[in-house]
């Protein structure tokens, strides 16, 4: 059997101005150079993989994000961030066959589960009991299936002390729902604006920095790393396996970015 390829962006930040920047990097340019730097990892790809973060607290930004997808031709498997209207953002997807906002989808042996773990007005997250039922229950279903979670915030510990103040909350109810299912082999997030691969025992623990302005790892203040946008790519095998590496941009030009314009804005 064929292995699944996935490629995963996040936390896009987009703006409804479409030159408007986070940071510096403007942000729908900064999006645009890294799908047609994907391009021929999207063209092979079985989903894209949307882990939240798509507007920065301006809802007008979700028309870009679904003309820029809906154009790639791929299915879209889209959860919220912090900084996203979780129900404002499924109404800006309704409709059009490309997206899934949340749930799981079935691709050939395996399940990927996107989970919702916004906590209104907060930067943290957190899985809500019903959340917590569901991912119990989407996971008992398939034993006969590899399984892929996903969600926004980190639910392990950066070493970065100002982000491990925002991250999942309730991790420990996290982790005592994955760890009753042998079958979870990745758990996949954004948020961090960073690069992490781990293992937890037999489960895959990976991070992909934002499309637009990295967070510097391992800091316990808040600082910019100056590493140019990336995402990440996944080729899940039949046998449960994961391959999976970070592509940096690393010839991003300077003219994305145009400070004039940068807004003041919550980090993560
Ligand atoms: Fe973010």
């Amino acid at each position: 059997m064929n292995p699944i390829r996935l490629v995963q962006i996040t936390d896009t930040h987009l703006f409804g101005e479409e030159s408007a920047a986070l940071r510096g990097v403007a942000t729908l340019p900064a999006l645009r150079a890294v799908l047609a730097h994907a391009a021929p990892h999207i063209e092979a790809a079985d989903a894209l993989l949307v882990t939240g973060d798509i507007v920065q607290d301006d809802s007008a930004g979700y028309r870009h994000f679904r003309e820029t997808f809906a154009a790639l031709d791929r299915p879209v498997l889209v959860l919220p961030g912090n900084h996203d209207e979780p129900a404002l953002l499924r109404e800006a997807l309704h409709g059009h066959p490309a997206f899934q906002f949340c749930g799981h989808r079935d691709i050939a042996g395996w399940r990927i589960v996107l989970l919702d773990s916004v906590l209104p007005g907060s930067a943290s997250g957190r899985l809500s009991e019903g959340s917590l039922a569901t991912l119990d229950r989407v996971l008992g279903e398939c034993r006969d299936r590899h399984a892929l979670v996903c969600l926004h915030h980190h639910p392990v510990s950066m070493s970065s002390q100002w982000l491990d103040e925002v991250g999942l909350e309730n991790s420990a109810d996290f982790f005592r729902i994955v760890d009753r299912h042998a079958h979870v082999r990745g758990i996949v997030w954004g948020h961090v604006h960073q690069s992490m691969q781990a293992m937890r025992g037999g489960i895959h623990l990976l991070s992909t920095p934002s499309t637009c302005v990295q967070f510097a790892p391992q800091a316990d203040d808040f600082a910019i790393d100056p590493r140019p946008p990336g995402y990440r790519i996944l080729q899940l095998d039949a046998a449960g396996g994961i391959q999976t590496e970070v592509v940096w941009l690393d010839r991003f030009a300077a003219d994305a970015s145009s400070p004039s314009s940068q807004r003041s804005s919550s980090a993560a």
